[in-house]
């Protein structure tokens, strides 16, 4: 094991911290950044530059918080613990997010390139009435589930520090509650973003447009 880096954390230690630090920056931050602008601004021109640089954001804390653990594991001499008797679920599940994310932001960008012709929809949720290409349908609800799986990899993060840090230390009751709080206003302000859709919808008839490509086009909002 590499020399110590500072008061009580060896080197496994403090990359983990790092990578910890990275890992809530991309799921509690930038991601449902993006997601919330997509659910409350889809009718302002701008959401879809903040989505994309936002989400770009987040695959680049991803690539990170990937190479710092795969460092921190590797210090100890063992290689990564993906396979074999040390490998455990944190392990596992932070590599599926990890690939699944990426994937999913390759969904986003061949979901922009889609067409949709102009329709006019009636009733509640027009996101899901609106005549749109599939992949616009599979990149949002993948999405959902994407960042949900973000929300276990810190839960499981957290419970990972517990059983493994070198300094044999736990991660502070603050901190953790501090997870649940903001967990649960994001929950909550992102169902209430539907709620909201339902409530106008229910209202009026909507147009709806060609999604994040009209802006570029005619700078009309897109939805
Ligand atoms: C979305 C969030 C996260 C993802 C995708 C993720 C991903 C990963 C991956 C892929 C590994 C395994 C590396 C390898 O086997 O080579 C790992 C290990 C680890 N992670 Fe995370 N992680 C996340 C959040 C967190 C958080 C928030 C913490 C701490 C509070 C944390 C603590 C750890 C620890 C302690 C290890 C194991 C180090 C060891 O066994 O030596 N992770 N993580
Ligand atoms: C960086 C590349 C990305 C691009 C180009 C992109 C593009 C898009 C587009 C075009 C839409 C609108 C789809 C529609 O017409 O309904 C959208 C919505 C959405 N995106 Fe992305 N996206 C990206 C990354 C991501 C990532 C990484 C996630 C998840 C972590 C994500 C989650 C979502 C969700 C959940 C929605 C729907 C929000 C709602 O209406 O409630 N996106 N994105």
């Amino acid at each position: 094991m590499p020399a110590s880096t500072g008061p009580g954390y060896d080197y496994h230690d403090t990359l983990i911290i790092a990578h910890a630090v990275f890992a809530s920056l991309a799921a509690l931050i930038t991601a449902p950044a993006a997601i919330l602008v997509a659910r409350y601004f889809r009718s302002r021109t701008w959401w879809f530059k903040a989505h994309i640089i936002l989400q770009i954001v987040t695959v680049a804390f991803t690539i990170l918080l990937f190479v710092l653990s795969t460092v921190a594991v590797a210090s100890g001499g063992h290689g990564t613990q993906f396979v074999g008797p040390k490998k455990d679920p944190h392990h596992d599940l932070g590599l599926s997010i990890v690939i699944l994310l990426w994937v999913e932001a390759i969904f986003g960008v061949a979901a922009h390139y889609t067409h949709t012709a102009h329709s006019v929809t009636e009733g509640t949720f027009p996101t899901i009435k609106a005549k749109k290409s599939p992949l616009r349908h599979l990149h949002a609800w993948y999405g959902i589930f994407v960042a949900g799986l973000l929300y276990a990899g810190i839960k499981t993060g957290i419970d990972e520090w517990n059983m493994v840090a070198d300094s044999g230390t736990l991660v502070p009751r603050g901190i953790e509650i501090t997870f649940w709080v903001i967990f649960a206003l994001e929950i909550a302000a992102y169902v209430s973003g539907w709620f909201l859709e339902a409530f106008r919808g229910g209202r009026k008839s909507n147009i709806i447009r060609e999604h994040s490509t009209d802006a570029e086009k005619d700078e009309t909002p897109s939805i």
